[in-house]
């Protein structure tokens, strides 16, 4: 294992050794290519350098306890980067090759993954971009599928440590009928705006209202929201919001645990009503947030005491990463391990 400081490594990059590279030519997917560069030649047309026509996935390795290698829910990965690719008119990377991709890329990288209960995980980042050259907007004929990893932290601080979020009413990440359900790069540099307030405010998150009446909340930076009132796991149910792998199963742990769940609109005046809120995600695991702040509105809801997170954002969250680390048996079969 290489030596790093993993219980403090941010979310950012860190160099590793292989990256793992496919292209699509000639209407098919050529061979699996191990590469240690960190660049790729690109033509200087490239649509994806113009038009933003490019899809990225986010999904990690987990090194347990029994020193095995998982990764979880990799096929729904594979799904939505395929919807992502069908949405902007890329060709979609079969399940099979995106999964065989991934699993090497890991494989190659064993010495980065986070030993177990550092607190960090491998992030893996799938990226599909368009290589051959076009000028006109037209769908494109040459693509790269490229898969790096990187060693991780947690996205918003150490673990479960609840954060503040603020609600974001001078801009929208995605239009109503837009890009918010598929995951392309142009919906996170429409979300940097939002995101810098945030920060200069000194929130961590941005939480999004429906882009069309600004009544609903969508989602909450890079994350899914949830709320928890009554034994019920409320989420958003929105067009413009990312499809979280996260939260997809989320629900059924909470189903599984016993609770209801209710996947429909959320009006901003229900946030009072709610015993516990948060964000899902691959980056955010859960982040329960300790208050969200209407700042426009001049109003405030608070979530925690003294800042702890809530019964049932740490029971999902043991049962979640239970089973992300191998602590608690597979019962949905979401496991793939990477020898
Ligand atoms: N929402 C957005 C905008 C995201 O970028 C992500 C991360 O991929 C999520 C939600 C959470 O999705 P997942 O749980 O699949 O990582
Ligand atoms: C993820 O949760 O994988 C993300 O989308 C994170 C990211 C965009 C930094």
């Amino acid at each position: 294992m290489v030596n790093l400081d993993w219980k403090n490594l941010p979310f950012g990059y860190i160099k590793t050794n292989y990256n793992v590279r496919c292209y699509y030519r000639n209407g098919k997917w050529g061979e699996l290519e191990i590469s240690s560069s960190e660049t790729i030649d690109i033509h200087m047309a490239a649509t994806s350098l113009h038009y933003g026509q490019e899809a990225f996935e986010g999904l990690k390795a987990y090194m347990g306890k029994d020193g095995r290698i998982r990764l979880f829910r990799v096929e729904e990965n594979a799904k939505r980067m395929a919807a992502t690719a069908t949405y902007i008119r890329m060709a979609q990377p079969p399940l099979d090759l995106f999964v065989k991709a991934v699993k090497t890329v890991v494989s190659l990288n064993k010495e980065f993954v986070p030993p177990y209960e550092s607190g960090a995980s491998l992030y893996i980042r799938p990226l599909l971009i368009v290589v051959g050259a076009q000028v006109g907007v037209k769908a494109s004929t040459e693509f790269l599928l490229l898969i790096f990893v990187t060693p991780v932290g947690p996205y918003y601080k150490q673990g479960l440590s609840p954060i503040d979020a603020i609600i974001e009413r001078l801009s929208d990440r995605a239009a109503p009928l837009g890009t918010g359900h598929i995951k392309v790069g142009g919906n996170y540099a429409a979300s940097l705006p939002a995101q810098d307030r945030a920060h200069d405010l000194g929130y961590a998150v941005s939480i999004y209202l429906d882009a069309r009446e600004k009544k609903y909340i969508d989602e909450a930076g890079t994350a899914n929201f949830f709320g928890i009132k009554n034994n019920t796991y409320v989420t958003p149910n929105s067009h413009s919001i990312l499809p979280s792998i996260t939260n997809m199963s989320l629900i059924q742990l909470a189903e599984h645990l016993g609770m209801k769940v209710e996947r429909r609109q959320i009006p901003v005046e229900e946030l009072p009503a709610f015993e516990e809120t948060g964000a899902c995600g691959t980056a955010a695991v859960i982040s329960p947030f300790n208050k969200i702040d209407d700042v426009e509105n001049n109003k405030s809801y608070s979530y925690c005491k003294d800042c702890k997170p809530g019964p049932v954002c740490i029971k999902l969250y043991e049962n979640l990463t239970g089973i992300q680390y191998g602590n608690l048996p597979d019962i949905f079969n979401w496991v793939t391990f990477v020898d």
